[in-house]
């Protein structure tokens, strides 16, 4: 519910769990007045007391106790008080100050969409709207904060829209969201990493000075996401206060959280301002992407199911929102670059008699790409390799039962590569300077429109072209050598450009193919963000395949993103990546943490292995749809050798354990189970035995002693009714 009281200027944003309060000041700006805890009422006696205080001017030359700088503010700029870090910065004419006052608001039910940009959706019963518009004359800009209400889902949404006026001006820095509250003793929460070791939750104490990640790759990154939350310092899975923020935005960003010698803390997410601007003609306006926050005073098991529940109810779309996940085998581990038709086919007939359900042709079928060191652009099949085309090995898939899917990788752009011999011109270079080469390869310049409509033409062409069920699209390197100039826009533009080109391309291709599954990846979640996840509804979560480091990976994960979003594969052993030997038994559970996939040579395998991978594909189909669309638990554990994880809904309750070493003498390893009906009973077929959801969740399991490294195990209970 969205309030306003008009004497008081007061507005009062409710949702079932939360109470966010703005107020209208003396001098026009728009105050921060409360984000935590829903309160039903909010009365006058909680204006602190106001203090002259030493080096914080103020507007007032009589009031020396108001200044900008003490306040908490909905959205500021530096320069006429404030010192903290800023949300927003521009220049023109007038000089590169910003005074912005309210100058009026507007309300409404449902929620438009933002344009060229990815954002959340909703009905007139989930979202209320309110934009407040707040004006600096001098500068003759309007800056309107826009604020999203998802009053069941607990979730505000933000974003910013600039408007100039008569005169151009120069938009230097636009954060979706900038927010002051007062530093207590919280933690920071966030994910960092490296390729192949995504989503490392990292926590570090908050303190006077700055926090911060962000990007200036082109893409999110694998070494951070786009979210931060504060969590007090008690909190845990199932207590405590939590406060999290996430920006819907793939390319360059920052997140940062700032405390002031004043023990004010301001935490802001948005475009990453370094190598950033933006032009704005007379009139022209501007929108930065959406920001989501959230607050729970129940932990961080609630903070993930409210993110998971608002990514699966508001942010993918489509045919797949809804529909169970294909198990799928990929032939990128099974035989890289190395493959025929007839190859393929052995191996689909492998993936058929085990019951995989698709069948995905990474990286190689087209150009001359037998290594990674060329073709990429030219996206016409290799008749070496498949001489039937893709039609004819997408049908001869099909003939056999199984979907199809295709790899492509279309924002990039080899040197040795037709493409490039007729347009040079395409691939992102800064004038004057040699190109940077990664993975061999160039990235085009999707900031150019007719590159962007090639790409558009090309690929819906190709996906016309056979019957592809599924598209892995994938992004290698990150962008370098940016033009200083091109198309008459400044380089500090280049970047942004970039995502809307790319966001343009993904809509179009997501409308024109509503039945083909997209799965992003960036060298597995190198662009694992909202952005992403609102065109294609899946990711590959990391290069890394290794069950043990796929733990730390896929829980750092689940953080944020629900499993149905995770590509979670069984590869082969020795791993790839890590060298370790883990039992099939353990790599089958941790994929079936996510949407269970196959990444080995099938036809390797002896007549004991597939019949295992077989019951794991069985199991997986009965337990799909708990696992895509079910409530997620990560379950404490006596350390951190073991990981327990819940996965339920109405019907059963999915309990996964992995100890990763064995150790001598060790405790017996316990779990208590979470979220069950504590009157229902609940039946374990590999146990043997009922228990009430009670008997799970307060007293818990003790779990077989087990000396074994990499240990796993699953028990599915099925509820079977109350007791009378
Ligand atoms: C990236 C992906 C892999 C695979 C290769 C193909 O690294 O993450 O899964 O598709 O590209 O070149």
């Amino acid at each position: 519910m969205i309030g306003y009281d008009e004497e008081r200027q007061l507005f009062h944003l409710k949702t079932e769990k939360f109470s966010y309060l703005m107020q209208v000041s003396e001098d026009g700006s728009l105050i921060h007045r409360y984000f935590g805890k829903r309160v039903e009422h909010y009365g006058l006696g909680h204006n602190p007391p106001k203090l002259d205080r030493s080096f914080s001017p103020g507007p007032f030359a009589k009031e020396r106790t108001f200044s900008l700088d003490t306040l908490s503010l909905e959205y500021s700029s530096n320069g006429l008080g404030d010192f903290r870090t800023s949300a927003i910065e521009l220049r023109s004419e007038a000089g590169v100050n910003l005074a912005l006052k309210y100058q009026d608001h507007r309300q409404y039910r449902g929620k438009p969409r933002l344009p060229g940009l990815p954002s959340s959706y909703g009905n007139q019963e989930e979202v209320e709207s309110l934009e407040i518009d707040l004006r600096d004359d001098c500068q003759d800009v309007t800056v309107t904060l826009f604020y999203y209400l998802f009053e069941r889902a607990n979730m505000l949404v933000r974003s910013v829209r600039v408007r100039a006026g008569a005169r151009a001006v120069k938009l230097q820095k636009c954060l979706s969201l900038m927010l002051d509250l007062p530093a207590r003793d919280f933690k920071i929460h966030s994910l960092t990493g490296r390729y192949a070791y995504e989503k490392e939750r990292t926590l570090t104490k908050l303190q006077q000075g700055s926090y911060r990640i962000s990007s200036v790759r082109g893409a999110s990154g694998h070494a951070q996401t786009p979210f931060l939350a504060l969590a007090a310092p008690d909190a845990g899975e199932d207590r405590g206060e939590v406060y999290s923020s996430h920006l819907v935005y793939s390319g360059n960003f920052q997140a940062f959280a700032e405390v002031g010698p004043l023990k004010t803390l301001r935490l802001g997410l948005g475009i990453n301002d370094t190598g950033f601007a933006w032009h704005l003609a007379p009139h022209e306006e501007f929108y930065s992407p959406e920001a989501w926050i959230s607050y729970t005073d129940a932990g961080f098991a609630d903070m993930s199911q409210t993110s998971h529940r608002f990514i699966k109810e508001h942010l993918v779309r489509g045919t797949f929102q809804q529909e169970l996940r294909p198990i799928l085998l990929n032939n990128w581990e099974a035989t890289y670059f190395d493959f025929s038709e007839e190859k393929l086919l052995a191996l689909a007939d492998k993936a058929r008699e085990v019951g995989i359900e698709l069948f995905v042709l990474d990286d190689g079928w087209f150009g001359e790409r037998n290594s990674d060191t060329c073709s990429l652009g030219d996206w016409q099949v290799n008749s070496k390799k498949l001489p039937g085309g893709l039609k004819g090995l997408a049908d001869e898939l099909h003939q056999r039962g199984l979907k199809f899917g295709l790899w492509v990788e279309p924002e990039m752009i080899s040197e040795d590569s037709d493409l490039y011999r007729q347009h040079p011109d395409w691939a992102v270079r800064a004038e004057g300077y040699a190109h940077t080469y990664s993975r061999e390869q160039l990235v085009l310049d999707l900031s150019k429109a007719e590159v962007c409509d090639y790409l558009i033409d090309t690929l819906t062409e190709l996906f016309k072209s056979a019957r592809i069920d599924y598209v892995k699209w994938d992004m290698n390197r990150n962008i370098t050598n940016i033009p200083a100039q091109f198309s008459n826009h400044e380089r500090e533009e280049f970047h942004h450009r970039y995502m809307l080109g790319l966001y343009r391309i993904l809509e179009s291709l997501y409308q024109t193919f509503p039945h083909i599954l997209f799965e992003s990846c960036s060298g597995g979640g190198g662009r694992y963000d909202l952005g992403m996840l609102h065109y294609m509804p899946q990711t590959w979560t990391s290069d890394d395949t290794d069950a043990i480091a796929r733990l730390s990976i896929q829980e750092g994960t689940s953080l944020i993103y629900p499993l149905i979003t995770m590509g979670a594969h069984v590869s082969a052993v020795p791993n790839h990546q890590v060298g370790r030997i883990t039992p099939l038994r353990t790599r089958g559970h941790v994929g079936m943490l996510g949407n269970l996939g196959y990444e080995l040579d099938l036809t390797a395998l002896g007549p004991k292995d597939l019949e295992e991978i077989a019951q794991q594909i069985k199991t997986y189909k009965e337990i799909r749809s708990t696992v895509q669309f079910g409530t997620f638990h990560r379950l404490e554990t006596r350390s951190n050798n073991e990981h327990a994880y819940l996965i339920l809904d109405e019907q059963q309750a999915v309990l996964t354990y992995i100890k990763t070493l064995a150790q001598p003498e060790a405790p017996l390893s316990q779990v208590r189970l979470k979220g069950l009906d504590p009157h229902a009973l609940y039946t374990c077929e590999a146990l043997g035995s009922s228990y009430y959801g009670d008997e799970l969740m307060n007293i818990g399991l003790t779990l077989p002693y087990v000396q074994e490294d990499f240990y796993s195990l699953q028990y599915i209970f099925t509820k079977k009714g109350e007791k009378r």
